[in-house]
């Protein structure tokens, strides 16, 4: 880069115009050959680098997971020794520390001071094989902070998991479903929340890996809202498919989707917002200070939710179940023989805690906003809130669709959600800053390495693929559905990392004298992922047959031209290893030391006793 440059003759010109030129992606979290719960996943260095170029990444992040009685140090160089040989791009490492003493923590620091490693991932599940409890976590935080480095962790209550793992297995539950059974969003998002107090606490900088659920997500916010420092990260998989997959009849496709935290089968915005609306109208009792301020109000917002729901002919047991509650809305006509769309209006949430004034806040029409009110119900404001019965009934999924005289006649808003699941849900949160980082978790199993767990889910390998379709997937669900832009798409894929993990400006960035790590995107040519046409070496796709807009049409590794028209051409062992030294003040360190708390007590001098005793001998 750079002004007036001399060309040299016989230089290629790539023509992209029309194109979006960004620096190519990194993935901050890659499991390439790990040894995990009796299998070794089968996209090694090698191929997993590969399909990383192949989908638009240019760098990648494994973890060094040691064996059992392995040192840290032996293991960082089992890894090393095995990926410089084999990478197509520069890769960096994360180590895992998995138990606690003085030899680790001495290790810790030779890692950070002689390899160039700024970050240790810590396990709060992985009960009896990784798991550390909280003294030994405060232990490794202190540490990390201690050597300028990064704290990141699994979070997951691991003790809980064990509980409902044996509850489930004596019940009966043996498949696939059992695994996110036994480890539900509210186990992952207590481990959340642990982790960012205890990091808070110790004021070390946290990265949660792997923010798989709502809650979860809901939880890295808020203390980042409190002022802590803490990064999450969310994966591909968690925006692009869902955990309704871990039913599906066919066993080896439930295994496939197996991995932790699991995906989240969440339920939609109606039942969200039914079951809301039920439990509002159930658990409605006034109050004194509810009656004092606004007697008048509860009245007249509870009468208009009931009147609301009379008039449409709706009963409260009706709202307990979708089902009902959409045939309810055909056979009353309530949505197909609305001669206009749904009147529009009624929607700010201006949640007036601080005057106290009683809020009524019509027409909620999506999950966020849904959670909004109850959480600040549930904080004691005095607050109502009112779906309506389109919302409940309908999605906006059909009703948007290639008819545009039938889809005109839904117009409304809020709009009707056409997919308001977790996926989406992170995607909002990632593109608005609740997240900031995306990777894939790429952990790759086949079919007969799953089936370790045929008979019990708990020892199916956890792990699935991402590392290739990661950045189609966030461009797909983020940009190309209208809610990130493509500048946002960057950071999340790309630049954060970089930054977080100190590789910027080296990495994360297209500028005079950063790597020539570059990807031309076209944001109109569409493909479909498929397990058949994909490089992984794994024989199964998590995200089969979904269409994504977005393909890498160039990727350029450190200058070399490896994606080319949209023809893979990387090379075995062109990549290199790249430090990620401790210390990062730009970007990590200097929001630790905003907040650093040195405690003080209160000086107090003789001068200052003398005279407070003259004056209470003057008042006396
Ligand atoms: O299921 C997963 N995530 N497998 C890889 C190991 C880990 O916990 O990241
Ligand atoms: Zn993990
Ligand atoms: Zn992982």
């Amino acid at each position: 880069m750079g002004r007036n440059l001399i060309i040299p003759g016989g230089t290629r010109i790539i023509d992209a115009r029309g194109k979006y030129v960004m620096p190519g992606g990194i993935d901050p979290h890659t499991h390439f050959e790990c040894e995990l719960m009796g299998a070794k996943s089968v996209d090694d260095f090698y191929q997993g680098t590969k399909a990383a170029v192949a989908g638009g990444t240019t760098m990648i992040i494994d973890f060094v997971i040691p064996r059992k009685d392995e040192s840290l140090l032996e293991a960082y160089e089992r890894y090393r020794e095995s990926a410089d040989q084999k990478v197509c791009c520069d890769y960096s490492l994360h180590v895992a520390v998995t138990s606690w003493s003085p030899k680790v923590k001495e290790e810790m620091a030779t890692l950070v001071k002689e390899h160039g490693i700024g970050s240790f991932k810590m396990f709060m599940a992985y009960r009896d094989m990784f798991m550390l409890r909280d003294p030994e976590l405060i232990e490794t935080f202190k540490a990390c902070k201690e050597l300028g480095a990064i704290a990141m962790v699994h979070a997951e209550n691991g003790d809980i998991i064990a509980e409902n793992t044996k509850r489930l297995l004596d019940a009966g539950v043996t498949g696939p479903e059992g695994h996110e059974m036994s480890r539900p969003e509210e186990v992952e998002a207590e481990a959340v929340n642990r982790a960012c107090v205890i990091a808070s606490q110790v004021n070390c900088p946290l990265y949660i890996v792997h923010v798989m659920s709502r809650s979860a997500a809901e939880a890295v916010d808020a203390a980042r809202r409190r002022g802590a420092c803490v990064f999450g990260e969310t994966l591909a998989a968690a925006i692009g498919t869902d955990g309704t997959n871990y039913t599906h009849k066919c066993w080896k496709h439930a295994a496939a989707h197996v991995l932790s935290p699991p995906l989240r089968p969440d339920p939609d915005t109606s039942s969200v917002l039914l079951n809301m609306l039920a439990n509002l109208l159930k658990s409605y009792k006034p109050t004194t200070s509810d009656t004092k301020i606004s007697g008048w109000f509860r009245e007249l917002g509870m009468t208009s939710i009931k009147t609301y729901l009379e008039l449409n002919r709706i009963s409260l047991s009706d709202l307990s179940s979708r089902e009902t509650s959409r045939s309810l809305c055909k056979s009353t006509n309530l949505i197909h023989e609305t001669p206009k769309p749904p009147k529009p209006g009624l929607f700010f949430i201006a949640l007036r805690d601080s005057v106290n004034c009683p809020l009524y806040v019509t027409a909620l029409s999506s999950k966020s906003a849904a959670d909004v009110v109850s959480s600040k119900r549930s904080e004691g404001v005095v607050l109502f809130g009112e779906t309506l019965a389109s919302t409940v009934g309908i999605d906006g999924s059909e009703q948007y669709g290639k008819d545009i005289e039938k889809g005109r006649r839904y117009v409304t808003s809020p709009p009707l959600r056409p997919d308001s699941t977790t996926p989406t849900y992170l995607i909002e949160h990632l593109a608005q800053d609740g997240l900031q980082v995306t990777g894939s978790d790429n952990c790759t199993f086949n079919a007969e390495q799953k089936a370790l767990g045929k008979d019990d889910f708990s020892k199916i390998p956890n792990g699935v693929n991402g590392v290739e379709d990661r950045m189609s997937v966030v461009w797909e669900k983020g940009v190309h559905a209208g809610i990130m832009e493509p500048t946002r798409f960057v950071a999340v894929t790309s630049t954060n990392a970089a930054k977080i993990f100190n590789l910027y400006p080296r990495k994360g960035v297209i500028a005079v004298g950063s790597d020539a790590d570059i990807v031309v995107w076209d944001p109109n040519r569409k493909r479909t992922i498929s397990a058949q046409t994909h490089v992984q070496a794994v024989d199964f796709n998590i995200f089969e047959g979904m269409e994504v807009h977005g393909v890498p049409e160039y990727v350029i590794v450190e200058g070399r031209v490896c994606v080319d028209e949209c023809e893979l051409k990387a090379v075995h062992g062109f990549g290199k290893f790249v430090e990620t030294p401790s210390q990062n003040i730009d970007y990590v360190y200097c929001l630790i030391e905003d907040r650093e708390k040195r405690p003080r007590g209160v000086a107090r001098t003789e001068a200052e006793a003398k005279k407070h005793a003259e004056e209470d001998a003057a008042i006396a």
